[in-house]
C-alpha cells in the first residue's frame, strides 16, 4: 500500500510531485522515491525513511516528467534498494507500483532464465523487467502485454527515457486517478484524487486493467483488449487545503480536541424532534431484515457498537465482522451490509464490499473521505463530515462513526435522537480532564503490559482504547470482556500488569466491580474510567478518571475520549512518533 503521484505539464514537475507525495504520505512512509527524465536519461532517487530524507538527498533540481512513490513494504525489507521507483537492467524504464504481485516469484524465475538480473527483493521489480522484456519501441504496447501475466492487484506508473513527454499508467483493483485541466496544459496521476492540484479538476479513474497514455493536454485510454476507451471525466468537488496542527504538538492531540465539534457536525441537520433524516439513504434500506457491519481496526470497533445500537434501539439483528474475514462467512439474503471506513480506501474492506455486491447484497458505506473508492462502489454512502484525519491513530473518525451509527439505529426505529445533542458538551468536560489524565499516564508509562476490560457497550469501547495504546506506544494492551478474564487471561495478572477498567455501563455495574476485586486480589494496579455516581469504584481502583453521567448507549463517547487521552499521554511520556507510528500507514491499501 503506498502512494503514487506523477506530473507532466508546464509547472516544475519535480516540485509538484514532491508536494503530491507529501499529501500521500499517509498511505505509507517507510521509504520514498522519485524518477523522471533528465537530458534523455532516467534520473531517480530513492531512500528509506520519510519524504524529508529524500528531499535532502535529491541529486537533481529539475525533471521533464516525474513519478513518485511513498512505500509501505509488503515484499522485501525497508531499504533504499527496495524503495520505488524500480528500473529495468538498462535503466531505460522506471516504474512505481502500489499493490502486490502474487506470482512474482514464478515470473522472476522465468526472467532470470532469460539472463535478467534482479537487484531488489520486491515483487514490484518483476513488472518493470517484464515491461523491458516486451518493449519494442511502444511503451503502452509493452505494458499491455505484461498486465495479463500479473496475478494480484496493482496500480502502476511507468516512464521511458526516450519519452520525456509521457507517463503510462495502469490499474487493477488499486485506486489510480488521472486529473487534467480544461486548457490541456497539465496532467496529474495520484492514488488519491484528494491530492490533486486545484488546476486539474477533471478526473478519470482507471478500472480493471485499463491503461492510460498521459501526455500534456491529451489522455488516451485503452481497455484490457487494447481498444481505445472513451470515458466522461468526473468533476472533483472541493480540494485539499494544506493540513495544519493548529498549535497542538501532534495531529492526534488536535484531532482528539476537535471531537466536540466533529460529533456536532456528524449529527447536524440529520434529525428533527420526531425522527432522523439521512441524505442519500434509499428508503428501501429500511426494509433490511438484518444488518452486517464490516470494517477494520477502529472502524470494526465502531461497527461492534453499531451492532449493539441496532439491536437495542431498532431490534434489528445485527453482526459485525472484521472485513478480511467476512468473505468466508455466509450472509443471509435480505441482509444490509454496512461498510465502515474512515479513508474509504482500506483494501480489506473494499474487497469485502466487492464480494458482497457480487452476491447480490446491498451495501451502504459510512465514510469520511469524499471521492474515495468506497464511496464509488457502495449503493449509498453516509459521510462523517469530520474533516481530514491526519494522525495514523484514528480518533475523531471513531466518535463520528458511532454518532452516525446511533442516528442510523434511530432512523431504522423511526425515533428521534435528541439525547445525542448532549454529547458534544460532555466531550468538552472530558477534554478538561487532560492534565489529570496526563499525570495518571506518566505514573503508568513504565508498564509494558496492560489489560483493558469492559462489559456490554464498554467492551468494544475498551477494545478501541487498547488499540490506541498499542499502536502509538508499542505497549502490549489487550482488550477483553471483563467477564472473560477469569477464563484464562487472569493468569497473566500480577503487580506489573495494570488493568484499565471501563465502568460506564450501568446495567453491568455490580459485575464489573466484582471483576475489579478479582484482579485487585491478584495485585493488579487499577485505573478506572467511571461515571461520577459510581463512587464504589474508588474503594478498589488506584486511580479513577471520573466521567460525566450518561446513558449506557451514549457512554462510549466520553469513555473513548478519556481512553484516547490516556494512550496519547503514555506515548508522549515514552517519546514515541505519535502521528506516524512505526510499521503502520494511515490507509492500508493492500490485503
Ligand atoms: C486506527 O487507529 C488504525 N490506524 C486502524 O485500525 C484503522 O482504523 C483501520 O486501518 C481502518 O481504516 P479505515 O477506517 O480507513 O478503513
Ligand atoms: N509490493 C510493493 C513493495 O513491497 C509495493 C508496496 C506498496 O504498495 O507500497 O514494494
Amino acid at each position: 500500500m503506498c502512494g503514487i503521484f506523477g506530473y507532466i505539464g508546464t509547472k516544475d514537475s519535480l516540485q509538484v510531485c514532491l508536494n503530491g507525495l507529501q499529501l500521500l504520505e499517509y498511505r505509507g512512509y517507510d521509504s520514498t522515491g522519485i524518477a523522471g527524465v533528465e537530458n534523455g536519461q532516467i534520473a531517480y532517487c530513492k531512500e528509506a525513511g520519510k519524504l524529508h530524507v529524500l528531499q535532502q538527498k535529491l541529486p537533481f533540481q529539475k525533471l521533464d516528467v516525474a513519478i513518485g512513490h511513498t512505500r509501505w513494504a509488503t515484499h522485501g525489507k525497508v531499504s533504499s534498494n527496495n524503495a520505488h521507483p524500480h528500473l529495468d537492467e538498462k535503466c531505460d524504464i522506471a516504474l512505481v507500483h502500489n499493490g502486490i504481485i502474487e506470482n512474482y516469484d514464478v515470473l522472476r524465475s522465468d526472467l532470470q532464465m532469460h539472463g535478467v538480473r534482479f537487484v531488489s527483493e520486491t515483487d514490484s521489480e518483476v513488472i518493470v523487467q517484464l515491461i523491458a522484456h516486451h518493449y519494442k519501441g511502444e511503451l503502452v504496447e509493452a505494458v499491455q502485454k505484461v498486465l495479463p501475466l500479473l496475478k494480484g492487484h496493482f496500480a502502476i506508473a511507468v516512464i521511458h527515457k526516450d519519452f520525456p513527454d509521457r507517463i503510462v499508467a495502469a490499474a487493477r483493483e488499486c485506486p489510480l486517478a488521472i486529473g487534467y485541466d480544461d486548457a490541456g496544459t497539465e496532467a496529474v496521476i495520484s492514488s488519491d484524487p484528494n491530492a490533486f492540484l486545484s488546476s486539474t479538476p477533471n478526473v478519470l479513474f482507471l478500472r480493471k486493467d485499463e491503461v492510460a497514455l498521459i501526455q500534456k493536454g491529451k489522455i488516451s485510454l485503452f481497455n484490457s483488449q487494447n481498444l481505445p476507451l472513451c470515458k466522461q471525466p468526473e468533476r472533483l468537488e472541493g480540494h485539499h487545503t494544506p493540513p495544519s496542527k493548529g498549535g497542538f504538538a501532534h495531529y492526534m492531540l488536535k484531532e482528539i480536541f476537535e471531537q466536540s465539534a466533529t460529533v456536532q457536525k456528524a449529527i447536524f441537520g440529520r434529525m428533527d424532534e420526531k425522527e432522523v433524516l439521512f441524505e442519500a439513504l434509499p428508503e428501501t434500506f429500511r426494509n433490511a431484515k438484518r444488518v452486517w457491519f464490516i470494517g477494520c481496526g477502529t472502524s470494526a470497533h465502531a461497527g461492534m457498537i453499531g451492532s449493539l445500537f441496532l439491536e437495542d434501539i431498532a431490534q434489528i439483528p445485527s453482526h459485525t465482522e472484521i472485513a478480511s474475514e467476512a468473505r468466508f462467512r455466509i450472509v443471509p439474503e435480505e441482509t444490509l451490509v454496512i461498510a465502515i471506513s474512515q479513508s474509504g480506501e482500506t483494501a480489506d474492506t473494499i474487497a469485502a464490499v466487492r464480494e458482497f455486491k457480487s452476491r447480490g447484497l446491498k451495501v451502504l458505506g459510512i465514510c469520511n473521505v469524499k471521492n474515495s473508492t468506497l464511496t464509488r462502489e457502495t449503493d449509498g454512502c453516509i459521510f462523517l463530515k469530520a474533516g481530514p484525519e491526519m494522525s495514523v491513530c484514528s480518533t475523531k473518525a471513531f466518535t463520528s462513526q458511532i454518532a452516525v451509527l446511533y442516528l442510523l439505529a434511530k432512523f431504522f426505529a423511526r425515533q428521534s435522537a435528541e439525547e445525542i445533542k448532549t454529547i458534544p458538551a460532555q466531550i468538552q468536560e472530558v477534554l478538561k480532564l487532560a492534565p489529570l489524565i496526563q499525570q495518571i499516564a506518566k505514573k503508568y508509562s513504565h508498564f509494558r503490559n496492560f489489560f483493558f476490560m469492559g462489559r456490554h457497550y464498554m467492551y468494544p469501547t475498551c477494545l478501541e482504547a487498547a488499540l490506541k495504546l498499542k499502536e502509538i506506544s508499542y505497549v502490549n494492551a489487550n482488550g477483553y470482556p471483563a467477564g472473560e478474564l477469569k477464563h484464562g487471561p487472569i493468569a497473566l495478572i500480577d503487580t506489573h500488569f495494570p488493568v484499565v477498567a471501563f465502568c460506564a455501563n450501568k446495567q453491568t455495574e455490580e459485575k464489573i466491580l466484582s471483576n475489579l476485586q478479582e484482579v485487585k486480589a491478584r495485585g493488579a494496579p487499577i485505573i478506572a474510567l467511571a461515571p461520577k455516581e459510581l463512587s464504589a469504584v474508588s474503594a478498589v481502583a488506584d486511580d479513577v478518571i471520573w466521567l460525566p453521567s450518561t446513558s449506557d448507549k451514549l457512554a462510549p463517547f466520553t469513555s473513548t475520549v478519556a481512553g484516547q487521552l490516556l494512550a496519547y499521554y503514555i506515548a508522549l511520556s515514552l517519546g514515541c512518533d505519535i502521528d506516524q507510528p512505526r510499521n503502520l500507514a494511515k490507509s492500508v491499501t493492500v490485503e
